[in-house]
């Protein structure tokens, strides 16, 4: 435990060191639900008109089962994501970033459950819309953990069989959208780096001000997804689970995040012995 401490100092002192200090500016109203969009995109990129998005009722229980807390506004263990929430919302702002990537560098750190509880918890308790896309293309889980299933979903996007207005989901609480993957997909890396996904980040980031898009990754350690699409994310978020990774994993993905995009490292899974001196597990407050 000792050597993942030391990899994770590391890691805070490269996120801490890229930090600057910039006034967020003044910000609108976030739209209580997703506006009519702009034209579609041309050049063979994806239709990202969205018009309608499809509400779902999601059912607490199976939230519960699944980690999701930050649904429940009276669940004890809201407070963990309130206060990761409000750090990296700070952070975002003062860099006018956008969209965040998450990542860990090996498998089952607990990704998929942070990023859904973050978007949850932006939706819930600021006055942001929160994106959440799925963008774990080889273990799509958002849908899952959520309890949601429909299609067309980004799998039906990427294929070029349905507009992106069709896939997103508006799980029946306001300002969260979601854009669910359903099944694997090949060759994840080389979709990742096409023009079409390309365009589709870059409208997703740009046509609301007030949005937090938050992308779900796999691990940094099972391919070459996250280094494809690092480029296109303002920041990463990374998720270190206890005992999921070795120093050597956590360096070595450390070293593939472009200078000045790591916004943080979360300590997840940890014992309170484990989580002391690190903020409630957020390692760059
Ligand atoms: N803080 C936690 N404490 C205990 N278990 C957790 C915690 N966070 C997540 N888990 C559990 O760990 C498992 C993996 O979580 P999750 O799917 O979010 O990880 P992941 O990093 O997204 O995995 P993958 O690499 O497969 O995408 C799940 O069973 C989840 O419920
Ligand atoms: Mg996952």
């Amino acid at each position: 435990m000792e050597r993942i401490k030391q990899a994770l100092e590391k890691a805070r002192a490269q996120a801490g060191s890229n930090t600057q200090h910039v006034q967020p500016g003044p910000r609108r109203a976030a739209p209580a639900t997703l506006q009519p969009a702009a034209p579609p995109l041309g050049d063979g990129g994806i239709d990202v008109n969205y018009t309608q998005t499809q509400v779902v009722t999601l059912d607490p229980v199976h939230l519960e089962r699944q980690r999701i807390v930050a649904f429940s506004k009276t669940n004890p263990n809201n407070w963990a994501f309130d206060v990761l929430r409000t750090q990296i919302l700070q952070k975002m702002d003062e860099k006018g970033w956008r969209t965040l990537a998450i990542t860990s560098p090996t498998a089952e750190s607990g990704k998929t459950v942070i990023a859904i509880n973050l978007a949850i918890s932006v939706a819930h308790h600021t006055q942001r819309t929160a994106m959440l896309v799925d963008f774990d293309l080889r273990r799509p889980r958002v849908g899952s953990y959520l309890g949601v299933r429909k299609t067309p979903s980004l799998n039906e996007v990427l294929a070029g069989t349905a507009p992106v207005a069709e896939a997103l989901i508006n799980p029946d609480l306001p300002r969260l959208v979601v854009l669910p993957t359903n099944e694997p997909v090949q060759r994840a890396a080389e979709v990742l780096t096409s023009a079409p996904v390309a365009s589709l980040v870059s409208d997703l980031r740009e046509r609301y001000q007030d949005r937090t898009v938050i992308f779900d990754l796999p691990p940094m350690m099972a391919g070459d997804d996250v280094m494809a699409i690092l480029p296109r994310m303002d920041a990463v978020l990374m998720v270190v689970g206890n005992g999921n990774s070795t120093q050597r994993e956590i360096e070595e993905s450390m070293r593939h995040i472009p200078a000045g995009q790591l916004l943080g490292v979360v300590l997840n899974k940890a014992d309170a012995e484990v989580r002391r001196g690190y903020e409630y597990g957020y390692g760059n407050a």
